[in-house]
Formats: structure tokens, C-alpha cells, sequence
């Protein structure tokens, strides 16, 4: 044990600690599943994808895979044991497709070979003739054929049609926003290892380990209580491993069942982003009626998401889609239409904001049409629509919850002044008056998220506190570690309420044979909810050592008196040990030093077919104010300036959350500017994608990060009794990127006659800058 330092209670929490991996992470001895030393007998697994979008397998020749020199074992859909779905909701995902071929990339056999290179060799050598069909491969082709993967859902709150026969002013409209590639950086990879009696343990990088549990252990015809899951540190998830690791995990566990030997898999990266969801692209067309001030009075929104070809979370991610259409604005009359289109592409799943972002994409059009067409400054025509601060007449939002923690109109005053909006603004408008080919842009955009699943049952976890004999601690809990810091904070935490100094405190990897029934380490409340049930086990640890202080005292102590601090345990003058000795002690008089935990979060419910409830907890608040130039010759743009403001609560660590804030917005800014998915729409390959590498995809490098980028917390205790009154922070600083998008509109809007409506996609390339310049020239007013 390492000697009693000088943190005392209260210098843990708050403070800007280093990830827990940090120096790991740097020095590249951070162990990932691939690093980890191989099991002797190892087989390698690679997978068949099908070429065609749609169709069904007429022939399928695997006699040149099974002869290739060293694959041991070769399964088709009739090799898989128990059930064949991977899917997490509806059971509409198989592990290996059939004889219907529902995409282009799609899993059709399996193999376990030696090595990784006769795998990868030996599945090219599968012979496959199909019966083709036409696919379906956008939305618009969905819409026409009413092919959809959950029904069409609509909803209406408010009077809508007297708001839209009584306002002053109607616009409508249309926008698309694309998809997004979660590209961590380490690929989708699980290894399985049989163990005896029909069981088996599985290293998987996945969010969801519980899920991977229920999944392997179905598609192996087993129960739960056969398979082990375990997870230490992924290299990045982003929503791109709650669902989508399942089918890797279910194929390396039925070739390790069916060889008897430990199989892994690790996806190539141009298969990973071929085979695996993404995020769901969306297209909209709505009706606003608004007041001179650009307030809204009514709102008619239709929506479509691509899905792809099986719901997987598709359900959940349009319920978020459509909790956060009001963003920060309160919408008095509202009627949606939200469809779920099914389509022959890959199956998109969560990413980063679940939804959220295409819900805030399309209200902030609207505002931003609205205020364009009134000559007015967006960021006036916003404030505008702002939710009430003290709860009132404009609270409620269209899923019925009234929101009571309202920071938006402070929190984005504060950043109007501090990022000098005004002035810039005026400064702007002076520039491009004398600039005909480059032109400038800004926007400065708020953010309110709902932190907590809606699936209310999903509020739930469970930690387990393990105190040694030494003193040391060992920490287990429900949630992963992709990179975001939870266990920097879990060990943040486990520490301040034992007083330890951090290095007593480890955390183990996290294991579903060590706390079960988890939720997946999504929807940002991973701190949430895994630090409370991690602390409400030190809790329950520390009553009981309390009362072994006051025994031990012949109760002159008060329990309730008993604190732990700086690697000491103390009661008034009377008592004070180091923490290890009263903990060896208590060992000797049989006193329980480990203990589990668990956190429900109070107040949330929701109903799934009204959308109506109070599905979060709290939200978190954001701003952000982005300034850039576009070449309007070219397309081409940078990011000039960027300033951030975000609400993280009493932040627990506030260099992590910074972190989250500064990747969030750039991996936002990605999404909403260069990273662009393509499909071949034509021929025999329609339905290939073709962006499926760095070298077609892009990503943002560092070379985009803006050149002045300004990250600041606002600070802003949580009103909600949360861990520490901190916020979940995960996704959304993602949604601040908004503000680079409003800002190349804003650029684009200069370049065109006054009034004339901005047409600009997004991904906002530098084509589709392009584009939106000349769009819309017969629509000057
Ligand atoms: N940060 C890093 N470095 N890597 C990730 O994969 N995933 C994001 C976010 N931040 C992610 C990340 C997503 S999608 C979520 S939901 C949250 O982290 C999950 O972790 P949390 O609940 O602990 O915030
Ligand atoms: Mo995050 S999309 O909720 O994994």
C-alpha cells in the first residue's frame, strides 16, 4: 500500500485527474483485446459478406473455403445452435443471413482458420449466385414502397391548425442530413474462450456486456448463467458497440463451441465499416408559423430516418429524435410525422447523441429560415423561443415534462459576451460587404439535452466494492470504459468517500459474472448511475466500519461521528487510525468489508406508444459560437473561432469533461462537414457502400481543429440530487457543432440576394457548399 499523501476528502472531487490510463494509453502498454497474449490453440475467425443488396442466395459453393490450407471449421446459417439473431429489441437481425440477402455487406458464412491471413484468405474464395431484386436504398424509394422497420408514428400537441390560420408569418421547408461512421479506432473485435461444462468466457469490446451475454448465450441454444462477459477498455464506441458488437460475439462464440478452441475475431477496417450500423441519416419537410419576433406558434414536421434493413435501435433512436425536435425552444403547437424507413442498407444503430442530433438539426433550421426570412439575427429569433427560466406557461415540452432547470437564456448570454457575438457580427457584415469571393459566417447555437434512457427500466446499476485486508480497494461496476474517463471517476469517487488517496483504489475490468443485469454504458449516464450505486456500496462498506468504531469504543464513539479522511479512519479526540488498521481489525472480528451497490434513478417514467412522460432525470445545457469563411469559387471552408460553453454540472473531474466537451464538438463538426457516406446507387454493385476507408471517409484531423477554439464549464451545480451534482457530459457537447453548420449557412446566406432561403446538406462539403450557392436563385425575394 502506498503511503498515506495529502489527499484529504474533498480534493478528489473536482479535480482535473488524469484518465486512470492516461500514462498506459501514451506509452502504448494500454492492454486492448488484441493485445492481450493468445491462448494456446487459438483459431482466427473472418467473415463471408454477401455482394448484393437484395436478393436471395441461389447457390452458395464453400468447397474452396473449407480446402483452404488451415481453416478448421466453416458454418452457415444452419450451424448456428440456437437462435439466429443478433438483434437487441426485435428479433429481425440474423447472426448469418439465410437465403435472403437484406444488404450489401451482409454476414453469409463463417470461418475459423489458423491464422488471421488464411481466414481473410480463405473467405474470398466462397462461390455466390444470387437471384437478385431492385433495393430499396434511400428513403424516398422507402416512403414510395411504405417499407418501413417499425410503424409510422405521429403525434400532435397543442392547437396546431389555429396557430397556423392566426400567425402573421408561415414559412416551409426542406433539409437532409446524413449518416456518420462511428470509426473508433479500435474495430469491432470479441475473443472467446470455451471453458468445461458448457461455458464459455468472452473478451468483447462492446458497451453492452450484458447484452452480449443474453445474445451468445441465445444464439448458442444456453442459458446466461453458461457465458461470462468481460471488458476492460475499449479503444472507442461512440454508440457504434452497444448493438453492433453482438454479431461478432455470437460468431466467435459458435466457432469456439463448435472447434472446442478459443476463437477470435477482428474485423478488417474496410469490413467494420461496410458490416456495422452507423448513424441514421434523416430528410424533413415541415410548415412553421411565427410572430413578428420569429417566435413560433406552430410547427408541422414530418421526419424520415434510414434504418437500414432491421429496427435494431432504431426504435429508441427516433423516440430521442423526437424528444429533442423543441431543443431549447418551447413549442406550443406541434404536429409530427416520424417514419422509420427500412431500407438495403447496413442496419444504423446508436451514435453519439442517439437521435438527438437530427432532432436539433431540423428546429434549428427552422429558426434559422425563420429569422432569415424576417431580416432579423438568427441568435435574436432564438432567444426568442426560449423555454421559460422559471417554470410558467412556456415549460412544457411536447412529451410532457416540464422543464425546471433552465439555464439556456443565462448560459447563452454569458457565451454572447464572452465570444463578442455583436460586434463580430457587425464585423462580419462589414467584411463581406467588400469581399466578393470569400465570405464569413456565425452562428452561435444553444443545446439541452435529457440525461437518462427513455427506456425507464434501463435506469438501473450495480457496482461491487471489494475492501482488502491491506486497505486497498477493487471496484467493480456495471459500466465501460471506451476512452470518456468513467473509471477515472468511479475511482474518483470509491476514493473520496473512503478517503483513500487514489492509488488505494483500483478498478477491475468490468465482468457480467461480477455485477449483473447491466445496462449498456450509453445514453451518457454512465457516471450517473454507476457512481451512485459504486458510492452507495462504500455506504453501506463505511456504516458498517462506523459501528465497529463505536464497538470497538465501547459506543463513546459516535458511529454516525466516524470519518474517513486522508488514509485515516477518525472519531472526534478519541480515535484516529490509519484506515488499514481499522479494516485488518474489523477483518478479525468477522466484519463484511465488501459489499454491493446499486442505483435507481428517482422521478423518470415514460410512455413508449404516447411518447409522453418525464423521460429524463435532468438535462444538461450547452452553447457554442462558431465563426468561418467559405471561397465561394471553391466550396472550400475553415473554422475560424470557435467559443464553447457547457453546463457539466459540479463538474467531477474537469479536464475529462473538457475532453468530452472539445471531442464531442469536433466529432460533431465531422458529421455535420466532411464525413459523407456514399452508396453505388446503380448497376450491378447498387447498394455497395463505397466510403468504407479513411481514404473515402473523412474524418476531421487536427489540422481542422479551429484556429481559435475557446472551451469553457459553466458552472451550475445540478438541481438534481445526481452524483455529486455533476451532469453526464458523453454526448451532449456533440450538439454544439451545430453552430459550424449555422455559421457556413450564414456564410452561404451573405453570398446570396437578401431573403433568399439557404438550401445548404449537410454533411456541409465543400460540394454541397457549392451547390447550396447557386440552389435557390429563383427564390429571391
Ligand atoms: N468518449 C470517448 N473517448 N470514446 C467514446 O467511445 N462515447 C460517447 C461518449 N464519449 C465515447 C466518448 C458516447 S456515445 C456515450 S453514450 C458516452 O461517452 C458513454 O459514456 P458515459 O455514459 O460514461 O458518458
Ligand atoms: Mo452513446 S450513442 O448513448 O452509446
Amino acid at each position: 500500500m502506498s503511503a498515506p499523501t495529502t489527499s484529504l476528502i474533498g480534493e478528489l472531487i473536482g479535480k482535473s485527474i488524469p484518465h486512470e490510463s492516461a500514462r498506459l494509453h501514451v506509452s502504448g502498454a494500454a492492454r486492448y483485446i488484441d493485445d492481450l497474449p493468445e491462448a494456446a490453440g487459438t483459431l482466427h475467425a473472418a467473415a463471408g459478406l454477401s455482394t448484393c443488396a437484395r436478393g436471395r442466395i441461389r447457390r452458395l459453393d464453400l468447397s474452396a473455403v473449407r480446402a483452404y490450407p488451415g481453416v478448421r471449421c466453416v458454418i452457415t446459417a444452419v450451424d448456428i445452435p440456437g437462435e439466429n439473431n443478433c438483434g437487441p429489441i426485435l428479433h429481425d437481425d440474423p447472426i448469418i443471413a439465410g437465403d435472403e440477402i437484406q444488404f450489401y455487406g451482409q454476414v453469409i458464412f463463417a470461418i475459423a482458420a489458423d491464422t488471421r491471413d488464411a481466414a481473410r484468405q480463405a473467405v474470398r474464395l466462397a462461390k455466390v449466385e444470387y437471384d437478385t431484386e431492385t433495393p430499396i436504398l434511400d428513403m424516398d424509394a422507402a416512403i414510395a414502397a411504405e417499407s418501413w422497420v417499425l410503424p409510422p408514428f405521429a403525434m400532435q400537441r397543442g392547437p396546431v391548425d389555429a396557430a397556423f390560420a392566426n400567425a402573421p408569418h408561415h414559412l416551409s421547408g426542406t433539409a437532409v442530413v446524413g449518416g456518420q461512421e462511428h470509426f473508433y479506432l479500435e474495430g469491432q473485435i470479441s475473443y472467446a474462450l470455451p471453458k468445461d461444462d458448457d461455458s464459455l468466457h468472452l473478451l468483447c469490446s462492446t458497451q453492452h456486456p450484458t447484452e452480449m451475454q443474453q445474445l451468445v448465450s441465445h444464439a448458442l441454444g444456453w442459458r446466461a448463467h453458461q457465458v461470462s462477459v468481460e471488458i476492460r477498455r475499449m479503444g472507442g464506441g461512440f454508440g457504434g458497440k452497444e448493438s453492433q458488437s453482438a454479431q461478432w460475439a455470437c460468431l466467435a462464440s459458435i466457432l469456439a463451441v463448435n472447434t472446442g478452441k478459443p476463437v477470435k475475431i477482428r474485423l478488417d477496417r474496410d469490413d467494420d465499416m461496410i458490416a456495422t450500423g452507423k448513424r441514421h441519416g434523416f430528410q424533413y419537410a415541415w410548415q412553421s408559423a411565427f410572430d413578428d419576433s420569429g417566435r413560433l406558434l406552430g410547427l408541422k414536421l414530418d421526419m424520415a430516418s434510414n434504418c437500414g434493413y432491421s429496427a435494431d435501435l432504431s426504435g429508441p433512436v427516433n423516440d430521442r429524435t423526437i424528444c429533442h425536435i423543441d431543443n431549447a425552444y418551447y413549442l406550443d403547437a406541434v404536429a409530427l410525422n416520424s417514419l422509420r424507413c427500412k431500407t438495403n442498407t447496413v442496419s444504423n444503430t446508436a451514435f453519439r447523441g442517439f437521435g438527438g442530433p437530427q432532432g436539433m438539426f431540423v428546429i434549428e433550421t427552422v429558426l434559422d429560415d425563420i429569422a432569415r426570412h424576417l431580416g432579423r439575427d438568427p441568435l435574436a429569433v432564438r432567444q426568442a423561443n426560449f423555454y421559460d427560466v422559471v417554470p410558467g406557461a412556456r415549460s412544457t415540452t411536447p412529451y410532457g415534462m416540464v422543464v425546471e432547470d433552465n439555464v439556456a437564456p443565462a448560459l447563452v448570454a454569458e457565451l454572447a459576451a464572452s465570444s463578442d457575438y455583436a460586434a463580430r457580427r457587425a464585423a462580419i457584415a462589414e467584411f463581406n460587404a467588400s469581399s466578393p469571393v470569400i465570405k464569413r459566417g456565425i452562428a452561435l447555437t444553444p443545446v439541452k439535452f435529457g440525461i437518462s434512457f427513455n427506456a425507464t427500466h434501463y435506469n438501473q446499476a450495480g457496482a461491487l466494492v471489494h475492501v482488502y485486508t491491506d486497505g486497498t480497494v477493487l471496484v467493480s461496476h456495471g459500466g465501460t470504459e471506451m476512452g470518456q474517463g468513467l473509471y477515472t471517476k468511479i475511482r474518483q469517487i470509491v476514493a473520496h468517500e473512503f478517503g483513500l488517496p487514489l492509488a488505494d483504489v483500483r478498478l477491475s475490468s468490468t465482468d457480467t459474472s461480477r455485477v449483473a443485469n447491466t445496462s449498456a454504458t450509453a445514453a451518457s449516464s454512465g457516471a450517473d448511475l454507476n457512481g451512485k450505486a459504486a458510492q452507495n456500496a462504500c455506504l453501506n462498506i463505511k456504516a458498517r466500519l462506523a459501528a465497529f468504531v463505536a464497538e470497538l469504543n465501547n459506543a463513546a464513539v459516535d458511529a454516525g461521528k466516524v470519518r474517513f479522511s486522508n488514509g485515516r479512519v477518525q472519531a472526534g479526540d478519541a480515535y484516529d487510525v490509519p484506515f488499514a488498521e481499522l479494516v485488518m481489525a474489523a477483518y478479525r472480528a468477522r466484519i463484511q468489508l465488501w459489499d454491493a451497490g446499486f442505483y435507481r434513478t428517482p422521478k423518470i417514467h415514460f410512455d413508449p406508444l404516447t411518447k409522453f412522460g418525464r423521460p429524463f432525470f435532468y438535462f444538461a445545457y450547452g452553447a457554442s459560437c462558431s465563426e468561418v469563411a467559405i471561397d465561394t469559387l471553391t466550396g472550400e471552408y475553415r473554422v475560424l473561432r470557435v467559443d464553447l460553453l457547457h453546463d457539466v454540472g459540479r463538474s467531477i473531474n474537469p479536464a475529462l469533461d473538457i475532453g468530452q466537451i472539445e471531442g464531442g464538438f469536433i466529432q460533431g463538426m465531422g458529421w455535420l462537414t466532411s464525413e459523407e457516406l456514399w452508396w453505388k446507387t446503380d448497376g450491378a454493385q447498387a447498394g455497395r457502400l463505397m466510403s468504407h476507408a479513411p481514404s473515402t471517409y473523412k474524418i476531421p484531423t487536427a489540422s481542422d481543429l479551429p484556429e481559435i477554439f475557446n472551451v469553457r464549464l459553466y458552472d451550475n451545480a445540478n438541481v438534481e440530487d445526481s452524483i455529486h451534482r455533476s451532469k453526464a457530459v458523453g454526448e451532449p457537447p456533440f450538439m454544439l457543432a451545430l453552430s459550424v453548420f449555422f455559421a457556413l449557412r450564414d456564410a452561404v446566406a451573405s453570398a446570396l440576394p437578401a431573403g433568399t432561403p439557404v438550401q445548404l446538406a449537410a454533411p456541409a462539403t465543400p460540394e454541397a457548399v457549392l451547390r447550396a450557392l447557386t440552389a435557390n436563385q429563383d427564390k429571391a425575394p
